[in-house]
């Protein structure tokens, strides 16, 4: 499929990126680490690191990469790390390897699913991190043609940077939601507590939107492998852990407002599977978590997203609908677990007719909830 230029999952610009370097001839796609790393100067090791026992980073594909690298890279090139990995990975990969001649840079990636091609041409800065400095500036000169600050270290704190900053994008998130419990207890509205905070240069407007909670196949994973890191040094992590915990509570708290509101064994209507709008990626989902949990109360449930047109694997009882419309049908309530675009410009009045009761629970605050309640639905939103 690569080779043919056809890229199998969602992610904005990356097929015209691969087509181009396919055309040009500068990008080739063959099997093999060694294959490809033959007679290379660099060698990018970009495999996942999934969860393992006890919340711990899996290294085996990275040590079965770097074993297969050994024996063809040739003498001074560099082998770099942008897998994320617990701090000392970059001596596992030297280990592994046995080529001292070979230099080993960390080099920690932070795109986004959904922006990765924009935020790989646009980062807001490089990392590079190497015991071995003139290592780490050749790696440093590869991006000579992007415009961002590099920041160039040891190894270790290039590694750390990488889960430091994902641990600080969750934990805002957290913060962001555990206020919008305060705002919906206070009467205020969590959108403008929000920009009123936002606009204060030292805390930044970005992540700040509540929801459902936060997932996806990096935070989930990253904090726990931070949270055994912080326990091998000898630290506990409480804040972190309390970051986990607001998290949790997020998806328990989403799921009783969409159950109290869909009635006992009432049927829910779900906009939304992805883990976030612009990606076809489900793994660790908040909308799966909370799905999860409205099936455990007796919840049947309807849904629909753009980008899951057959069954959902493990889910054999949701119902997985071709159209928003569609999964309305004689449900008790419609809940909107992901921010897709398309789902705001939904006419409720083309809604009314096909659920049994006019109930809206919206996590992303996405609807236009004055629209909705003039329909007559009741609408409930997070924070507000
Ligand atoms: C995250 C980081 O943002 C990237 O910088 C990092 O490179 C990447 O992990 C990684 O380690 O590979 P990603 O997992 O694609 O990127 O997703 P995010 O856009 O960060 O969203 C994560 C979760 O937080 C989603 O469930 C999203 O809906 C939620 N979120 C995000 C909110 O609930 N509120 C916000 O304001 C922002």
């Amino acid at each position: 499929m690569l080779r043919a230029g056809e890229i199998p999952i969602v992610e904005d610009g990356l097929s015209e990126l691969v087509k181009n370097g396919l055309a040009s001839g500068n990008l080739e796609f063959v099997l093999g680490a060694a294959h490809a790393a033959k007679d290379c100067e660099f060698a990018f090791l970009c495999v996942p690191t999934p969860e393992g026992e006890d919340g711990q980073a899996d290294l085996r594909y990275v040590e079965q990469a770097a074993k297969e690298l050994a024996p063809v890279m040739p003498h001074e090139s560099v082998v770099i790390n942008k897998s994320t990995v617990p701090v000392g990975s970059t001596r596992v990969v030297e280990r592994v390897m046995k080529r001292p001649d070979v230099r080993v840079v960390s080099n920690p990636e932070f795109l986004r699913e959904g922006s990765a091609v924009h935020d790989f041409l646009h980062p807001d800065r490089v990392v590079v991190g190497a015991d071995d400095q003139t290592a780490a500036l050749r790696v440093a000169a590869l991006y000579e043609n992007i415009n961002a600050p590099v920041v160039v270290t040891d190894a270790s704190s290039a590694e750390t940077i990488k889960y430091a900053a994902n641990a600080f994008l969750a934990t805002k998130i957290s913060f962001v939601n555990a206020i919008a419990a305060i705002c919906e207890g206070v009467g205020a509205d969590v959108r403008d507590v929000m920009r009123g905070i936002g606009y204060d240069r030292r805390i930044g407007n970005e992540f700040l939107r509540p929801g459902p909670g936060w997932g996806g196949s990096c935070f989930p994973k990253d904090t726990l492998a931070l949270l055994k890191i912080a326990e091998r040094a000898d630290y506990r992590f409480d804040l972190l852990q309390g970051v986990v915990e607001v998290n949790l509570q997020q998806f328990d708290r989403m799921a009783s407002r969409i159950s109290q509101a869909a009635g006992e064994g009432g049927t829910v209507a779900v906009w939304g599977l992805t883990f976030k709008a612009l990606t076809d990626d489900l793994r660790d989902s908040p909308s799966l978590e909370i799905i999860d949990r409205l099936i455990a109360k007796g919840h049947s449930i309807r849904a629909y997203d753009p980008t899951v047109a057959k069954s959902l694997r493990g889910y054999p009882a949701v119902v997985v609908c071709d159209s928003e419309i569609a999964a309305c049908e004689k449900s008790d309530v419609l809940a909107i677990l992901t921010e897709w675009e398309n789902f705001r410009w939904v006419d409720p009045s083309d809604v009314i007719h096909h659920v049994a009761s006019r109930h809206v629970v919206d996590t992303r605050n996405l609807l236009d909830r004055s629209a909705w309640r003039t329909a007559g639905f009741t609408y409930q939103g997070v924070g507000r």
